[in-house]
């Protein structure tokens, strides 16, 4: 790695999830600089500029995108700033990792992915979770036919907001959809690498708290987006889904310690993965079907981490240090190198498409098949 350019990221949007995975993740890659912390907020783009040593710092994005020396930017602001911000960086011939969901609707995202596809730049959307351990190797279990033939895919995703935290994900405007979008373009992203294209969707969506106590005050504000959603799934090879996501799941934790649970059903066997174990699956190899027989699989090595990534495994919380693989993937890719089962902006409207298409099922109260 020590031979390939000096390449320079620009962070747009340098709030929570950009201080948790981008930043440290790209400082650990060699000959690449973070050489800039934008945020809307002063405030925002100086403290993270001073935690990670970043040398400039600035509110205005186009200022990023029009500087000749960045090669590279990540885009982690709220949603509705995804796609202008996208098309801006693509035309000024920056690659692209952009945050997900990857639009506020499939329409957006289908501009997104075809300006994407023409540039001929890398383009990325963070599912962070292709880089867990477990489901590299739950990956390669499917791939090799391990499991025989899929039947069924379960996953769920939970975590716990509490009921005074109010911010942009509450609003349909900053958000598109609130925990579809959040945590189920996810599990949505899962089921697409594991089994296929979704082909139709039933199901709902909720918002259980519509008001929100502002914290510190006696004032509510309206929240406009879901925050608990599930939906049934057939997909177009023939196999069943279920899926389960929410933000109000008391003690299912948040962030990095969110519940997050995949389970899948072939004719020779189930697999569970859970991401507070991000080194082991939990296999049944098919016999005897009538006991609970589920054995733990340590996850082996070589899916321990991206290909010619040099990061320690064990410098970080097992279920942290998996997600810095990612800004080392993107370099690899911009480099020209292994780039496969990276999550494109194809990827990023496909979930889209599913995530639309069951917020139309909720609403219309049917079976919706996802468009293509
Ligand atoms: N991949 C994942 O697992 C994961 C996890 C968390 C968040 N996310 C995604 O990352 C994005 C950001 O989420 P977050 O939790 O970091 O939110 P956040 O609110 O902590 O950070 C967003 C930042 O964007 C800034 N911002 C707003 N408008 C801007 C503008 N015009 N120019 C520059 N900066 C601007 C805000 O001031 C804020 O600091 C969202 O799309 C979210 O869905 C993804």
């Amino acid at each position: 790695m020590e031979d390939y350019p000096l390449l320079k990221i620009g962070i747009i949007g340098s709030g929570g999830i950009a201080r948790f995975i981008h930043v440290p993740g790209f400082q650990l890659c060699s000959n690449v600089e973070v050489a800039v912390a934008c945020d809307s907020s002063a405030e925002t783009a100086e403290a993270t500029a001073r935690a990670f040593n970043i040398p400039a710092t600035t509110t205005d994005y186009r200022e990023v995108i029009a500087n000749p020396d960045i090669d590279a930017v990540v885009i982690a602001t709220p949603n509705n700033l995804h796609q202008p911000i996208s098309l801006e960086a693509l035309a000024a011939g920056k690659h692209v990792l952009c945050e997900k969901p990857i639009g506020m609707n499939a329409a957006e995202a289908e501009e997104m992915a075809l300006v994407a596809r023409q540039s001929g730049l890398v383009h990325v959307v963070s599912f962070v979770y292709r880089f867990v351990p477990a489901l590299r190797y739950l990956k390669h279990l499917v791939d090799g036919g391990h499991l025989g033939e899929i039947r069924h895919f379960r996953a769920t995703y939970l975590c716990a907001v509490p009921d005074i935290w109010i911010g942009w994900r509450n609003h349909k405007e900053l958000a598109g959809s609130g925990v579809l979008g959040d945590l189920g373009s996810h599990l949505i992203d899962f089921a697409r690498h594991l089994v296929g294209e979704v082909d139709a969707v039933s199901g709902w969506v909720k918002t259980l708290l519509p008001q929100r106590l502002v914290a510190g005050t006696d004032r509510y504000k309206e929240c406009t987006t879901d925050d608990t959603a599930a939906f049934l799934a057939e997909f177009r090879n023939g196999v069943t889904g279920v899926f389960e996501v929410s933000w109000h799941a008391p003690g299912r934790g948040g962030r990095d310690t969110d519940f997050q649970y995949i389970e899948l059903n072939g004719s020779k066997g189930t697999a569970v993965y859970h991401l507070q174990e991000p080194f082991q699956l939990r296999l049944c190899p098919g016999e005897p079907y009538s006991k609970d027989q589920l054995f733990t699989v340590p996850v082996p090595r070589a899916f321990h981490k991206w290909p010619g990534s040099s990061r320690d495994v064990r410098a970080d919380a097992p279920n942290v240090g998996f997600r810095y693989d990612q800004a080392f993937a993107f370099i690899q890719a911009i480099r020209g190198l292994e780039s496969a089962h990276l999550p494109d902006f194809e990827d990023g409207l496909a979930a889209q498409l599913v995530v639309d298409a069951v917020l139309e099922a909720a609403s219309a109260r049917r079976w919706v098949t996802v468009k293509r």
